[in-house]
């Protein structure tokens, strides 16, 4: 076994690796999942909020990733309206009075969340604010608006499970989603079962996220999801560039049949260093599964280094969730590998002082 794997292994190397704490934060993904679901079906909703026939989740980075899982679970939901992610300032056009708006923001205080908020009051939309303080509490307790409260205890992306859980409960609520109260406690103990096999406890000859994580150690991710896994693989690139301080790329099948599988058959002398993950539910239809097998010969043709996921959830939402608490633990080992605290996000927090100059 070589150094690093006998290090992972080590309890020393989490407590000096790892002072902001986020292997606890990553190992209660089950309990925030839970609370989250518990938070918005404790909220009262005007009953006008049935009326809303389309959604728009507003929000940027782990405050906007779970508008994406649910989206892509929503998707194949015949109960589902659709549902947009919006990570920008203002809003769409297209938001009226029949939209369902949920102002995401951990902080609060996020520019271009808040900009979108006099907009949905102008335009009468039906505003919920997901939110754990700052300005966004505010101004939409000033207006009188429900507001889901995040609890604020560590960075914005480690509260994904709690908006995840949230988001579902409210959209169940209002008869968005045919998710039910069974579905949902049957995926989460799922995630919860998961959680124990991946803690840092449990070694790396057992441990399939450390052992994701040494492979993965050098190399330049790129993460292909496909049907209800794709924005899961938009959170393994967010999870590797802020917990392991590395580039990643998320791509998405079948789309990238259709263009970036030309690049991978190339001549780039960096393609040996790619390492490629593919998320493929089995709950996609069979096409799709014969897409990601295809990609895989073509991988091996070109010695690209890559590892498929099958979720065994059962359910849409348990391979969403089994695939994501996968992604964040090989983002954490990853961090510990290339000796990256995980919880700094130094580059993110100064753009931010600079626009408040
Ligand atoms: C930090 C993180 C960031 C923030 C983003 C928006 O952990 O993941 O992507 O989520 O900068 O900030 P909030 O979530 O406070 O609106």
């Amino acid at each position: 076994m070589s150094k690093s794997a006998l290090d992972l292994d080590h309890p020393r190397t989490h407590e000096r690796g790892d002072p902001g704490g986020m292997r606890e934060r990553i190992a209660h993904f089950p309990t925030l999942l839970q609370k989250g679901w518990d938070a918005a079906g404790a909220l009262r909703l005007p009953a006008s909020y049935r009326e809303a026939t389309t959604v728009l989740c507003h929000g940027m980075g782990g405050s906007a990733i779970a508008g994406d899982l649910a989206a892509d679970l929503l998707r194949y939901d015949s109960k589902a309206p659709p549902l947009t992610v919006h990570r920008d300032y203002g809003l769409p056009a297209w938001v009226d009075e029949r939209t369902l708006v949920i102002a995401s923001s951990a902080s609060g205080g996020t520019e271009e969340t808040l900009s979108g908020l006099p907009l949905a009051l102008e335009r009468r939309a039906k505003v919920v604010a997901l939110t754990g303080g700052g300005a966004l509490a505010e101004k939409a307790t000033a207006a009188g608006l429900p507001v889901c409260p995040v609890p604020l205890s560590g960075p914005p992306r480690t509260l994904l499970p709690y908006a995840l859980g949230a988001l579902l409960r409210l959209l169940s609520g209002l008869g968005m989603a045919a998710l039910d109260e069974a579905g949902f406690r049957a995926a989460a103990q799922h995630v919860a079962a998961l959680q124990k096999r991946l803690d840092p406890s449990i070694g790396t000859a057992q441990n399939s996220a450390k052992a994701l994580a040494h492979a993965m150690r050098g190399r330049l991710p790129v993460i292909y999801g496909s049907h209800v896994l794709a924005a899961v693989g938009r959170r393994w690139k967010g999870q590797l560039n802020e917990n392991a301080k590395s580039p990643a790329f998320a791509e998405e099948l079948p789309e990238a049949h259709h263009n970036s599988v030309v690049g991978l058959g190339g001549t780039h002398p960096e393609l040996q260093r790619l390492f490629v993950v593919l998320l493929t539910p089995r709950s996609a239809p069979e096409r799709l599964r014969l897409r990601a097998l295809l990609t895989a010969d073509m991988l091996a043709e070109q010695s690209i280094p890559y590892h498929s996921i099958e979720p065994s959830g059962g359910t849409p939402l348990a391979e969403v969730l089994e695939a994501t608490l996968l992604g964040d633990y090989v983002s954490y080992y990853l961090a510990l590998l290339d000796g990256q605290d995980p919880t700094p996000i130094t580059a993110i927090d100064r753009i931010k002082a600079r626009l408040v100059k």
